[in-house]
């Protein structure tokens, strides 16, 4: 069973796609850290962002190893273990200029695709698992959520995570990051006949349960 759960930053399909996939005992492939980790990469080189052919070349030339475990999926960078070092303010900034790059894009939705038929069954979770890499999926999920809501989600994540940050931070730079984003991702998001869930009012408990009885209704 294939299930694709996209959605923008702070919509909560992070979380969703964890623990739906640790309850249904699957295999979780975060394709987001994907592009962090050749971000990553390109960032211990110092190359210049706006330079797409270099970008390339190092995402060629890079070994990404994935593992992809019920809870998490733990990323190695030329043999070194980058799992948590990709998630940094520092990676998040750089990541987009990545992920626009269309050729990078090719090649990990082909790494993705891989990995997804090693895998069989798993939850993927990304902006475009469910309408470009995996449109055959049994079940495909578009997560959205109002502006503060996905800012209160944010900020907490980074306040546990001891970032000192404020909410209003927070809100002006996901409504930036919208922004730019809206472009990229919108046509990305839209999946012909995925299951669209509004999680604003919704806690992670509701959008399990709701997404883990969608799934049991699933003809496999
Ligand atoms: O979901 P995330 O914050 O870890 O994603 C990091 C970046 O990668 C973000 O700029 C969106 C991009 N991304 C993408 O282009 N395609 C995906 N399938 C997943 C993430």
């Amino acid at each position: 069973m294939i299930i694709t759960i996209d959605g923008p930053a702070g919509s909560g399909k992070s979380t969703a796609a964890r623990k739906l996939a640790a309850r249904l005992a699957l295999p979780y492939l975060d394709t987001g850290a994907m592009y962090r980790a050749i971000a990553y990469a390109a960032l211990s080189v110092h190359v210049d962002f706006e330079d797409q052919a270099a970008l390339l070349r190092i995402a060629q030339q890079v070994d990404l190893q994935l593992d992809c475990g019920p809870t998490f999926t733990r990323v190695r960078v030329d043999g070194q273990d980058v799992s948590e070092a990709i998630r940094s303010m520092d990676v998040s900034t750089v990541t987009p200029y990545v992920a626009r790059c269309q050729a990078i894009r090719d090649l990990l939705v082909q790494r993705q695709r891989q990995l997804g038929q090693a895998l069989g069954s798993f939850v993927t979770e990304g902006r475009d698992q469910g309408s470009i890499v995996f449109p055959k999926a049994d079940k495909r999920f578009v997560l959205e959520a109002g502006l503060e809501a996905r800012a209160q989600r944010r900020h907490q994540e980074l306040s546990a995570d001891g970032e000192d940050v404020t909410l209003d931070e927070v809100r002006t730079n996901l409504c930036a990051r919208d922004r730019v984003d809206s472009k990229q991702w919108e046509p990305l998001l839209q999946s012909k006949n995925a299951h669209l869930l509004d999680t604003t009012h919704m806690t992670i408990h509701d959008v399990i349960d709701h997404l883990a009885a969608e799934v049991s209704n699933t003809p496999r």
